[in-house]
């Protein structure tokens, strides 16, 4: 049997890496590649890191595509305040030696899409959505082989993280942003309001440290990150954010939330990047993702921390 087809969007960062871990240890998806984008570092790093994952995994082969180095209409905004100069800071880890795949990252979106049965891949999305407004803007016939996108971004009752309106992976690129919310595809958005939930927690690190070297890495690489969160707004442990789209493909059932109206606000600079949720359908605007708003944490660690353990 083969697990269900997705191609994971990412720009590692430690979450992204522990996401890019959980679908690498799960049977039940088939990872056709990984895209790189600029994000919380820029892209030569982003690119670096999802291979130097891979390698962590023991899956070498897996195919690295490095694509936009900067939003589509916007200067890099950058987060190594989060994630350390290299982005994956935390843990030692030997360079790569595993080929980055020649082609763009969003060429390989196009052909793959293109020549897949219509609607049979899943686009798994961890960071801005640069790659994916490009592949929608070039290759509107793209499309017909997605079967939904599934992203970390947003926040609105919880706010934003980057400002007190938007959270950052929609502020870098809200125009990209704003491409993918108005393309009609099938979204589900997992916001701060849901991953807030998803606290790293002491008992979290320890069990991960007792799954061998994998574990050990991915401990060290969450007890660097979550220091951010945990010194800004006073959390009891960082939320890991990226992982949930993986745990979301695979245990639906650990995840609450709405089919809502959504849209990017793309023009204020108060509001930059803000993921307007009508969650209680006041607009009557029909309804454009399915938001998120609740995990269950401790179900959703010991997935992760069980198929860690795998690797
Ligand atoms: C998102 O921003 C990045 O720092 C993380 O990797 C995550 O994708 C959270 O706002
Ligand atoms: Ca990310």
């Amino acid at each position: 049997m083969t697990g269900r087809p997705v191609i994971v969007d990412t720009d590692p960062g430690q979450d992204d890496a522990v996401a890019i871990l959980l679908a690498l240890a799960s049977p039940e998806l088939e990872v056709l590649g990984i895209t790189a984008v600029a994000g919380n570092v820029p892209l030569d790093l982003t690119s670096r890191n999802a291979m130097v994952t891979c390698e962590l995994a023991g899956r070498p082969e897996v195919k690295v595509f490095a694509g936009c180095d900067r939003p589509m209409q916007r200067d890099l905004f950058t987060a190594e305040y989060v994630h350390g100069a290299t982005g994956l800071d935390g843990a030692d880890l030997p360079d790569p030696r595993m080929p980055l795949q020649e082609a763009h990252a969003v060429d390989f979106l196009a052909e793959t899409l293109a020549g897949a049965q219509p609607g049979s891949i899943t686009l798994c999305t961890l960071g801005p959505l640069t790659n994916i407004g490009t592949l929608l803007e070039r290759h509107p016939g793209a499309a017909a082989g997605i079967r939904e996108i599934v992203m970390m971004g947003g926040g609105f009752f919880e706010g934003g993280n980057v400002t007190p309106a938007a959270e950052f992976n929609i502020y870098v690129d809200p125009e990209a942003a704003d491409i993918v919310f108005g393309s009609g595809l099938p979204l589900t958005m997992i916001p701060l309001d849901a991953t807030h939930q998803a606290l790293i927690l002491p008992d979290h690190l320890s069990r991960l440290r007792r799954r061998g070297a994998v574990g050990e890495a991915v401990a060290g690489w969450l007890e660097f990150y979550e220091r951010w969160d945990v010194d800004k707004y006073g959390m009891e442990g960082g939320p890991l954010h990226d992982p949930c789209v993986i745990a979301y493909l695979l245990q639906p059932g650990l995840f609450t939330g709405k089919d809502c109206n959504v849209r990017i606000e793309t023009v204020s600079p108060l509001t930059r990047g803000m993921t307007v949720v009508d969650w209680w359908g006041v607009t009557r605007a029909p309804a454009n993702c399915t938001v998120i708003r609740r995990v269950m944490a401790g179900e959703f660690f010991d997935l992760l921390i069980e198929r860690i353990g795998r690797l």
